[in-house]
């Protein structure tokens, strides 16, 4: 009897596996490189971009180091489709939260979904902003968190800290395409938190028609001229002894107005790899300057301050590098009506 239930739990396991197996082979498609070492499960690479590499500016900069010759030698590649889109934004859309995100970030991604993220009502619209990076998660995951939360705006490019001036560039196309009426965007990482009612009461104030930047804004920033640094640049991509000033990656806030004047000025620039210093050499091409708010902690909150502690949280707009356990833990002590934040009363 009992080797007989063995024997019915093993066949139904083989055809359960077998029964997914199917159905994961028929939603892949049927192109791509079939000598990549995948796991089985992940469908093939999808059809990318065509873009040949400039192979003169690949050999005059064989003495970089690869990622940046990498860079150069695709630098002109600036036109890659959408992989996975979710819908545009409806007329009264206030802010739009554009995180940048990756394929693997999941954890993040469902944090910042049930945390900071939720008052998603008329006037919120998040999105999250990802690059291709390889099998894992696969892109049935993927297909899945977009069906679901139809949050997810793809491009058919690597994933890589390079390409994240692509993602930018790229963000404002489809900005301009499917949100134009958003009145301010917020654009951040994946890992900060976000105050989005003080962000929503700091902005109460302005006109989206007005110039608007605003962040942890970085004045006279020296190239790193390190090679052993990720941010290392050499004189030959960037020959000043400063960048102009520039508002931290990790997150800031932008009206209608800088946004729409921001995309021209980035379809005309040559791509700098460096992300917000990108976004701060158009500014500067722009006549603009970003404003400074020492409500955005994209540095982290420093000691001798407690970086976790809720009560600082509540006079700040974003705070930069929180694991999704912490944001959690952050939400729950920033929503907690019961908590005490002023000094305790002298007896
Ligand atoms: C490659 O880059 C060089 C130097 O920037 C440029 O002069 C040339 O036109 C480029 N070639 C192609 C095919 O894009
Ligand atoms: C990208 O697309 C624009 C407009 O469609 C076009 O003018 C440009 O030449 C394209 N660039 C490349 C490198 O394909
Ligand atoms: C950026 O993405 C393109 C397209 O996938 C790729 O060819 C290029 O190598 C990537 N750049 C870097 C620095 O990884």
């Amino acid at each position: 009897m009992l080797r007989k239930l063995g024997w019915l739990v093993s066949y139904s396991l083989v055809v359960l596996l077998l029964g997914c197996l199917l159905f994961l082979r028929k939603e892949a498609k049927p192109m791509g490189d079939p000598t990549a070492r995948q796991p089985f499960w992940a469908p093939s690479a999808p059809c990318h971009s065509r873009c040949p590499p400039n192979h003169t500016v690949a050999s005059a900069s064989l003495s970089l180091p690869s990622r940046h010759r990498l860079f150069l030698t695709y630098r002109h590649c600036r036109n890659f489709s959408i992989l996975l889109e979710p819908s545009g934004c409806s007329k009264d859309t206030f802010l739009l939260l554009a995180i940048k995100s990756q394929p693997g970030h999941v954890e993040w991604r469902a944090a910042i979904r049930s945390t900071w993220g939720r008052a998603r009502g008329q006037q919120l619209k998040l999105i999250f902003l990802l690059g291709v990076a390889g099998p894992t998660p696969p892109a049935q995951l993927l297909a899945y968190e977009s069906r679901e939360f139809d949050d997810i705006l793809q491009w058919d490019f690597t994933e890589d800290f390079f390409n994240l001036t692509l993602k930018e560039l790229h963000l404002q196309r489809w900005v301009a395409a499917a949100c134009p009426q958003a009145r301010f965007m917020l654009k951040g990482d994946d890992d900060v938190f976000v105050h989005v009612p003080n962000v929503l009461e700091f902005l109460d104030g302005w006109d989206p028609a007005q110039d608007l930047l605003v962040g942890d804004v970085i004045r006279q920033a020296l190239p790193n001229r390190n090679t052993k640094v990720k941010y290392f640049i050499p004189p030959s991509m960037y020959r000043a002894s400063h960048y102009p000033p520039y508002a931290g990656g990790g997150g800031y806030v932008m009206s209608r107005a800088t946004v729409q004047r921001l995309q021209a000025a980035m379809e005309e620039a040559e791509l700098f790899p460096i992300d917000d210093v990108f976004v701060g050499m158009c500014l500067k091409r722009l006549g603009l300057s970003p404003t400074h708010h020492a409500g955005f902690k994209t540095f982290g909150i420093r000691r001798p301050l407690d970086p976790l502690d809720p009560c600082l949280y509540r006079g700040l707009l974003l705070v930069h590098r929180l694991s999704p356990l912490e944001m959690w833990t952050m939400w729950a002590l920033v929503t907690d009506e019961g908590l005490k934040c002023a000094a305790a009363p002298i007896p």
